[in-house]
């Protein structure tokens, strides 16, 4: 008995799994996350994430530059300041490195491609927390808020087009998109990071920005069990005006994010974040896994999942490959 159905038949050729596929990902589909450090005279080699730096104000300019030239959909900034406060002061100042990066940026790059900043206190709290601290040391959700609304204003005025509040406070988004809207700033469209989970896989990336952090973050980012939670989370931030929504980590939260995916009726973002890359990269470098194949898996499988749009450290070197094959 030979059976009749042969799904094998599909496969057998390269012309015929292509002409099959289901799953593509495309250069403006990535968004490159990078790092800029005040007063850097070099790029800094960031050591748990190999092959991305802190760069410089020159060297940012010129690697944005290598990524819109490649292709990719968007630029995603972080600022790592030389002096923090319990206030995160520098996110705000005008002269800060965050909002001088996108200022450079804006004016390099104008509308050609998509400038995304981090609407965050992390990177410019010396206690290391997302928000502000209440005087018994928790996270003062409210007062935050009013923080983000300042940060986002200057970041807009910097010109960022996409602002990105990341911190997990409740209300973040409708209190970015009031601020916004109070200064003028109409236009400028806000990713919501609708669901944030507490993650190990963030830890290269607390190198990356220098973090102070002592302790962690498990009051205000989601519990890596749930996942009702991040639907209501995500219906929250539609509801305030989000214009895209996104879900973080990605590999491992695949499910959030095609539950998210399913009752989005906005784009939806996932980032494949520092530990997601790391591992990738040391297993790589150890000669355990063929670097190439692996990543674009890993990307083809948040894309299966249902991200519209990826964040990943590989967004410029991905979108090379998938030019010249
Ligand atoms: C918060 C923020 C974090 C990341 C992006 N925005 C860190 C955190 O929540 O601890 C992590 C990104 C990554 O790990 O690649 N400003």
């Amino acid at each position: 008995m030979f059976p009749t159905h042969r799904p094998r038949r599909l496969r057998r050729t390269e012309a015929l799994r292509r002409m099959v596929t289901e799953t593509t990902i495309a250069p403006h589909q990535l968004v490159l996350p990078m790092f800029v450090k005040e007063g850097a005279a070099e790029p800094v080699p960031i050591g748990s994430m190999p092959g991305v730096v802190q760069h410089t104000r020159d060297s940012l300019r010129k690697a944005a530059h290598e990524a819109v030239e490649a292709g990719v959909g968007g630029l995603m900034l972080f600022g790592i300041p030389i002096t923090k406060d319990a206030v995160g002061s520098g996110g705000i100042d005008p002269d800060g490195v965050l909002n001088v990066a996108l200022r450079d940026l804006r004016s390099d790059l104008g509308d050609a491609t998509v400038l995304m900043s981090d609407v965050c206190l992390d990177e410019f709290t010396d206690h290391g927390h997302c928000g502000v601290l209440a005087p018994d040391g928790t996270v003062d959700n409210d007062a935050t808020l009013r923080r983000y609304g300042e940060l986002a204003v200057a970041q807009a005025e910097a010109g960022a087009h996409l602002l990105g509040p990341s911190g997990m406070m409740d209300g973040q988004v409708g209190a970015v998109r009031s601020a916004l809207d109070a200064a003028g700033h109409r236009d400028v469209a806000v990713l919501a990071y609708a669901a944030k989970y507490a993650s190990a896989f963030y830890g290269p990336f607390r190198e990356a920005v220098e973090s102070s952090l002592e302790g962690d973050r498990r009051t205000y980012q989601q519990d890596p069990a749930n996942v009702r939670e991040a639907l209501r989370e995500a219906r929250l931030d539609l509801d305030e005006g989000a214009d895209l929504v996104m879900v973080k980590p990605a590999m491992s939260y695949l499910d959030v994010v095609r539950a998210v995916a399913e009752i989005s009726d906005v784009p939806v973002a996932a980032y494949q974040i520092s530990g997601e890359y790391a591992m990738v990269e040391a297993a790589a470098e150890k000669g355990w896994l063929d670097r190439r194949r692996a990543v674009l898996e890993t990307l083809t499988s948040i894309r299966r999942a249902g991200a519209d749009i990826v964040l990943t450290y590989w967004a410029t070197e991905v979108a090379g490959w998938l030019r010249t094959g």
